[in-house]
């Protein structure tokens, strides 16, 4: 691999989507080879699959847990095949909102068993890891209060993913899980509280991407 990965993980409302903007932003004006994705959906294919994950069914009916872990899987053996893999290989820096952490985070909630998470991980990523994840860390209680807020300022056409809506309980279960992950891999994971303002959180996250990017023989002051 020449290239530079990145994921960013947070629980819903934790300011991914403006942080991923910002350091978009950034990295396209020094002029560095960039490449922005995200899961589910990083591919054409992969939003057919996003819709069918986050979208509620005409028919009422929903994913067994199963079935909802091997769609995640679905979309990312797509997404790494098609997109990331080629990336890293032309030596790009390739940034990614949400990856494997969000299936253990949020399937692993689900009560979807550690075994099966390592199972599909090995078929899938064949070893693959970001070389740094930003975790933007935040209460529950606090990020889903944002999330209700945008959502109804933005209108019927941004309404809520079916995540959304599950109880606080869970969410709380997923932040938990996310903490776990970054406990478990202090080299990987850059743990960012995501309640502080903005320009600081996004000033916290380039403290970590600039130094990665550096050793890596890219350009960055
Ligand atoms: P997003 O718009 O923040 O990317 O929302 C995607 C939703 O899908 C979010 O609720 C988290 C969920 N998700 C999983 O449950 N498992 C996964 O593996 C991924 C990538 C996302």
């Amino acid at each position: 691999m020449l290239g530079v990965f990145i994921t960013i993980e947070g629980v819903e409302g934790s300011g991914k989507s403006t942080q991923l903007f910002r350091l978009s932003e950034r990295l396209r004006q020094i002029g560095l080879p960039l490449l922005v994705s995200k899961e589910p959906g990083g591919t054409a294919l992969g939003r057919e699959l996003r819709r069918l994950l986050l979208e509620p069914h005409a028919s009422g009916d929903a994913w067994c847990p199963d079935a909802e872990l091997l769609l995640f899987y679905a979309d990312r053996a797509q997404h790494l095949e098609r997109v990331i893999r080629p990336a890293l290989a032309e030596g790009m820096i390739v940034l990614v909102d949400r990856f494997e952490d969000s299936t253990r985070a949020y399937q692993g909630a689900s009560g979807v068993p550690e075994t099966a998470l390592d199972r599909l991980s090995e078929l899938v990523l064949k070893g693959l890891r970001p070389h740094l994840t930003i975790l933007l860390d935040v209460d529950p209680e606090l990020s889903l209060q944002r999330v209700e807020v945008r959502n109804l300022s933005m209108g019927p056409e941004f309404s809520e993913t079916r995540f959304d809506k599950a109880e606080l309980d869970f969410h709380r279960r997923v932040r938990k899980r996310f903490l776990a992950i970054a406990q478990s891999n202090p080299n990987r994971v850059a743990l960012i509280p995501a309640r502080d303002a903005v320009d600081d959180v996004e000033a916290a996250i380039w403290g970590r991407v600039a130094p990665l990017l550096r050793n890596a023989g890219f350009g960055v002051d």
